[in-house]
């Protein structure tokens, strides 16, 4: 891969949550557009990327992929210059397999070629999908994807979509920069949604507890991708606020999914969030893990650069909680990257992010309202 493309988690826009196949050059446009003046820009966002839909049933004769000429009239190469005129990254998306999962022709056989065809069109991203991959294995097709890419010359964010099927946290750090750890997601706070055709996507909280013992193969370059955001889907706010949260405190890529056009303030306010965004952003890439559970109530914890914490009280229940926490009784430590602290001899200031105000110290109880599926997100601050 090219190393160094993703030193803290990608940020940016995809079209499938919303949008799926039904993508245009006028959506591409009007979200850039927005990215720039709504602020998310500014909060860190930068790649736009286009899901699957974006060609035409077939390659041309050469082999080549086409850009949906009705879709796109003005071509793709076009499409990526506007993208970048406005100082944001392009990103496609293609398949390992023969077809994508919509049935579009996939990369298979053909991963020199295309690879040459995205250095082309000077993208910055590419989401390489898992469907219609029969007889090939994972670690091999996304490895000689990784090469074509490479070998094409541009730098190109690699983003592996196999669903965490092949346990891609074991192999795919030289291969990517980020792999993707489960199913679709969808909006909604920990249901399992079936799909007529056999198969489900997953609430936010289903996909946080459905992998065990990855977080120590997340960090700089090569993240858990907990896939793409839901945030301004039809949740409620608390949900939103709860399931950006997590994702923040997981340190993955924060990829909106949301109709920039129809965006909410409160939407809005939550995805640009710039003290939650820090502890995203937080230069160690440490993932955030989950410190206690009781009661409907979970307390996460994730160390952060000079010697901060960020702490997140999540309440999974469906009726109000109280956190009353008592700092002297609680040494938290993340054996893995051996990082600790002892309330009795460190005092933190302490930082209530959503409330963007400060609550006191470590010195005495953190007590606050909790509503059913909400978040109350702390900043602990090194006092020096
Ligand atoms: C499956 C992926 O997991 C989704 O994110 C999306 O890329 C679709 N395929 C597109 O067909």
């Amino acid at each position: 891969k090219f190393e160094g493309m993703a030193m803290t988690p990608p940020m940016g826009w995809n079209s499938w949550n919303t949008f799926a196949t039904d993508i245009d050059e006028e959506l591409v446009k009007e979200t850039a557009d927005i990215m720039v003046a709504s602020g998310m820009k500014d909060a860190g966002y930068t790649y736009i990327v286009l899901d699957d839909g974006w060609m035409t049933r077939e390659r041309d004769e050469e082999g080549n992929l086409v850009p949906d000429p009705e879709k796109f009239p003005n071509g793709m190469k076009a499409l990526v210059d506007y993208v970048h005129s406005k100082g944001l990254k392009f990103g496609l998306y293609n398949c390992a397999g023969t077809k994508t999962c919509a049935g579009y022709p996939g990369t298979r056989g053909y991963e020199y070629q295309d690879a040459r065809f995205y250095a082309s069109l000077g993208i910055d991203f590419l989401k390489y999908d898992w469907c219609n991959t029969e007889g090939i294995t994972a670690k091999e097709a996304y490895t000689t994807m990784s090469n074509a890419l490479k070998k094409a010359g541009r730098p190109i964010v690699f983003s592996l979509c196999e669903w965490g099927d092949n346990d891609p946290w074991e192999w795919a750090e030289p291969v990517g920069n980020m792999w993707r750890i489960s199913g679709d997601i969808y909006p909604c706070f920990d249901c399992e949604h079936k799909h007529p055709e056999n198969w489900s996507s997953w609430g936010f909280m289903k996909i946080i507890d459905m992998r065990k013992g990855i977080r120590k193969y997340s960090g700089p370059d090569h993240w858990n991708d907990f896939d793409m955001l839901e945030v301004g889907n039809g949740m409620t706010v608390a949900e939103d606020r709860s399931h950006f949260a997590m994702w923040c405190m997981v340190a993955s890529p924060l990829i909106a999914g949301n109709d920039f056009r129809e965006m909410t303030d409160e939407t809005l306010e939550i995805l640009t969030n710039k003290d939650m965004i820090a502890i995203n952003q937080d230069k160690l890439g440490i993932q955030g893990f989950r410190y206690s559970a009781e009661d409907g109530l979970e307390v996460w914890a994730k160390p952060l650069s000079n010697g901060d914490w960020a702490m997140t009280f999540l309440n999974r229940s469906e009726s109000d909680k109280k956190i009353n926490f008592d700092w002297s009784e609680n040494a938290i430590k993340d054996e893995l990257n051996n990082i600790s602290t002892s309330f009795d001899t460190t005092v933190y200031n302490i930082k209530n992010i959503w409330e963007d105000k400060k609550a006191g110290t470590t010195k005495k109880n953190f007590k606050s309202k909790i509503a059913p599926h909400d978040v109350v997100t702390l900043r602990l601050i090194k006092k020096n």
